[in-house]
């Protein structure tokens, strides 16, 4: 029996063409309420910040968004825009789940006491981020060259952890960074040349230099 849908072969082309698209929004959807299940469950949350974020119903269409510090696309749609998680006092690693968030924009984990380091794949991760806050945690190891692949970059700030190594060059790729932030660091190294009408601010760190800091 020939199904209407498939009697030419030009809807099985068009079929075909859609059957990718569609699943890939379905899986986009899930995507992100697993991304924010594991964060869940990967971050120590001693003051109960999480307390919101209940997936033991997940049939709501967009029942995620309601959570504590999640900001969505659109109110009836599992994707989130954005995390505000600043000052929950939560404790661990910047977790690998957030892989899922992939359409995630804002990301602002500062004043936590995360520890470890920045994951070296964070802009192939979350490759639309335009705002990047980490400040006030207890982050170590160095500040990745992949961050120069969040092409949409606006603010990166990373102040008040323990970072280390040099500033990488890379970051002079991102045309749209207007604040970089990392002072109070242990940061070494000449600073890149970056725009001088940019908001920069590497105080408190081992052994800078270079604009705006001493010269070199
Ligand atoms: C899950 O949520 C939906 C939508 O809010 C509701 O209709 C349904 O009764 C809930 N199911 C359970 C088991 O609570
Ligand atoms: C982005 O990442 C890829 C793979 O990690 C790398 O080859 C490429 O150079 C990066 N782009 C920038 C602008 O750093
Ligand atoms: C600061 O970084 C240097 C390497 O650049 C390292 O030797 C030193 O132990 C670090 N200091 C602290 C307090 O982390
Ligand atoms: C730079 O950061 C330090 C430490 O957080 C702060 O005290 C200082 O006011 C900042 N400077 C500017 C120009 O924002």
């Amino acid at each position: 029996m020939n199904h209407p849908l498939l009697s030419s072969r030009s809807s099985v082309t068009a079929l075909l063409l859609l059957l990718p698209l569609l699943s890939a929004f379905s899986f986009a959807a899930g995507d992100d309420v697993t991304c924010l299940h594991e964060l869940k469950n990967s971050l120590q949350d001693p003051e109960g910040y999480l307390n919101s974020w209940d997936f033991s119903n997940t049939t709501e269409p967009g029942f995620i968004c309601r959570f504590t510090g999640v900001f969505c696309w659109n109110a009836i749609e599992n994707r989130v825009l954005g995390l505000d998680l600043q000052d929950f006092s939560m404790k661990g690693k910047i977790p690998k789940s957030l892989h899922l968030c992939h359409s995630l924009q804002i990301l602002n984990l500062g004043g936590n006491s995360l520890s470890g380091d920045i994951p070296a794949q964070i802009c192939t991760w979350l490759p639309y981020l335009v705002t990047l806050d980490l400040s006030h945690n207890s982050l170590s190891g160095s500040i990745p060259q992949n961050v120069a692949n969040c092409t949409y970059l606006n603010s990166l700030v990373l102040d008040d952890n323990k970072l280390s190594g040099s500033i990488p060059d890379e970051l002079l790729k991102l045309q749209r960074l207007r604040k970089f932030s990392a002072a109070n660091n242990n940061l070494s190294g000449r600073i890149p040349p970056f725009r001088h009408d940019m908001k920069l601010n590497f105080s408190g760190n081992g052994n800078l230099c270079g604009w705006p800091l001493r010269e070199c």
